[in-house]
């Protein structure tokens, strides 16, 4: 690393412990934001800058992420959520009929089912997650935000027996054959490998998620996070049902399904 790679000025050299670290080719609003997190310390930084030779995001090692404007906690036990689905979020304030009953599937970090509870408090949401360490996390971040969201344990819907939700929002994981950031190939090998894809296929996670909610025969709307899949490849989705609405959201977009 290069000393005008360092920006900031402390006592302790940054460069060195960088170096130390074998730190290279990591951008500096990255490396930048390691030294704001050791607050001045040269031991908090060294931990954080091993932590980060071996891979670990920024997010993981801050220790939240800001979705919708509140700070919602991280750590690997959970995927980092995706600025992308904040559309799908808001989409889902806008259109959830009064006191409705929402259940969010494949909740991660809980950010989404905390913030339709704090947006709109008529509702009833529920989350689940097939990852207990998830489920902690959100549990975590709904106890910080002070709201009351069950979290339940659930194969998709599957076990899910203690509501008949009148809308289903869902970002799991869909899969992806696509060229990604930067900042996804260094996130992606750090996160749960079931948050991210599933070795069956891109497409295939959704289609699932779909039998399983149609199994259940409520007549819950699904607004479901489709990322970076052009309505093409959603078709095995899309085809079963009644109505689907495809959303574009710049090289993002959700379906509405009904
Ligand atoms: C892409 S992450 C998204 C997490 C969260 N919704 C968000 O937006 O940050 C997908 C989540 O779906 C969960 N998941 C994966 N397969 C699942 C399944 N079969 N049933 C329920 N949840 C599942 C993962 O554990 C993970 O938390």
């Amino acid at each position: 690393m290069s000393q005008d790679q360092i920006t900031h000025q402390t006592t302790f050299s940054e460069k060195s412990i960088f170096d130390q670290a074998g730190l290279s080719g990591i951008p500096n609003e990255e490396l930048d934001e390691l030294v704001d997190l050791s607050g001045g310390s040269a031991s908090i930084l060294r931990r954080l800058a091993i932590r980060k030779k071996f891979g670990e995001p920024n997010a993981y090692l801050r220790g939240h992420v800001t979705m919708m404007g509140r700070k919602f906690s991280v750590d690997r036990r959970c995927y980092i959520p995706d600025q992308y689905a904040e559309e799908l979020v808001r989409r889902v304030i806008s259109d959830a009929p009064k006191n409705a009953v929402v259940l969010e599937v494949g909740t991660g970090c809980g950010w989404i089912s905390i913030t339709l509870k704090l947006e709109r408090p008529d509702l009833t949401v529920l989350a689940s997650d097939i990852d207990p360490g998830a489920l902690a996390v959100a549990q975590r971040n709904a106890t910080w935000h002070g709201v009351n969201v069950p979290f339940l344990e659930s194969y998709f819907v599957d076990d899910i027996v203690s509501v008949v939700p009148d809308l289903i929002v869902a970002n799991i994981p869909y899969g992806g054959d696509f060229e990604y950031t930067d900042q996804e190939m260094e996130e992606r090998p750090q996160m749960p490998s079931i948050a991210i894809c599933d070795p069956a296929g891109v497409v295939k996670p959704l289609v699932e998620f779909y039998k399983s909610v149609a199994a259940k025969k409520w007549a819950a709307k699904i607004y479901l996070e489709t990322g970076y899949l052009p309505a093409e490849r959603l078709k095995p989705v899309i085809e079963t049902c009644a109505d689907a609405e495809h959303v574009q959201n710049g090289e993002y977009g959700y379906v509405v399904l009904t």
